[in-house]
């Protein structure tokens, strides 16, 4: 698809200003992100020129939890659409020693006029709080991951790597396995695989499986041996330690045994079945060391390489091509 083709897809529901969750997002609004990601994509993997839609923007990044992936593709898709980046440093700001709270840093750094904030932070909600308190700027506002509750471009890159490895969403059945409930990661794949009509299966321990799935359909498993079979992608979730009281935390070696990720179980979901995995990966726990390396099995650095087309279109979508549908 041209560019020209892309910029005639209506952008319904986008029309909202932020980018906070997946489930404030048509189908037809994932579709058009997909669509201009992969327009970017082949750019990137051609090593065209891309057209610097975002000159003259200012990105301004906040970062309150640590992140590898998330940041540094933004400001790789910022920069690549010609936008300048600025990152805010905890450490370094007035929220650090001086007390300063996170409705006041938020409209101190709307009063500066960035073109758009990109949040990540511990608190569910955060990035709702920051879309309105940004009233000033009028500056989208996109979800970097907030505590358990959604992490929505994470779910689009996701997608993103799906799509292409395995043809449409709806034909797919995804199984996603482990820490479900502490999961930013598993809530917006939900919300977007079942907005999309794939098969969603859910397998974990009871003691890290949610009771309610709100406007979700899902089958729900506590046995590998069960779930996996026929599974097309097996999303394999970290242990979210940092988000566990102590009680919780599983012990480790009983885990892998149950819930890790291997070739083996791999076999028992299908010849043709993929891993995934959003990272950063506790190898050896729920996932074996030598499976994210297996080029037949593994899409998790194609996770990552599309993270930064996903965040283009996303960037380009919310500042840039608003005005192109
Ligand atoms: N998947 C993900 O959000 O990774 P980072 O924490 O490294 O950004």
């Amino acid at each position: 698809m041209n560019e020209q083709g892309l910029a005639q897809i209506p952008l319904s529901g986008f029309a909202a200003q932020h980018l906070l969750d997946v489930e404030s997002l048509s189908r037809t609004d994932i579709e058009a992100i997909l669509d201009r990601a992969e327009f970017y994509e082949k750019l990137l993997t051609a090593r065209q020129p891309v057209e610097k839609v975002l000159e003259g923007k200012i990105v301004l990044t906040l970062f309150f939890e640590p992140s590898t992936r998330t940041r540094i593709s933004f400001e790789m898709a910022a920069k690549r659409l010609g936008a300048d980046v600025v990152n805010w440093d905890f450490e370094r700001s007035s929220m650090a020693g001086k007390g300063e709270s996170l409705k006041d840093t938020i409209r101190t750094l709307d009063a500066v006029q960035p073109d758009a904030l990109v949040i990540r932070h511990s608190e569910q909600g955060a990035a709702f709080l920051a879309a309105e308190h940004a009233s000033l700027s009028r500056a989208p506002v996109i979800n970097a991951g907030d505590g358990i509750r959604a992490h929505p471009t994470q779910a689009l890159l996701d997608a993103l790597a799906m799509r292409q490895a395995k043809g449409p969403l709806e034909d797919l059945t995804v199984a996603i396995v482990g820490d479900i409930s502490h999961s930013r990661v598993a809530r917006s794949n939900i919300a977007l695989l079942a907005k999309m009509g794939a098969t969603i299966r859910l397998i974990g321990p009871r003691s890290l499986m949610p009771t309610s799935f709100p406007g979700a359909k899902v089958e729900i498993y506590h046995d590998l041996g069960q779930g996996l079979p026929g599974a097309d992608i097996v999303m394999c979730l970290r242990i979210q330690r940092e988000r566990m009281a102590v009680g919780e935390l599983p012990e480790e070696s009983e885990y892998h045994r149950r819930f890790g990720m291997t070739r083996a179980w791999m076999d028992v979901a299908g010849s043709g079945a993929l891993v995934m995995h959003p990272g950063p990966m506790n190898r050896g726990i729920e996932i074996a060391e030598d499976l994210p390396d297996d080029p037949d099995r593994s899409l998790i650095l194609e996770q990552v390489r599309l993270g930064v087309p996903v965040r283009m279109a996303v960037l380009d979508l919310l500042l840039g091509g608003r005005g192109r549908v």
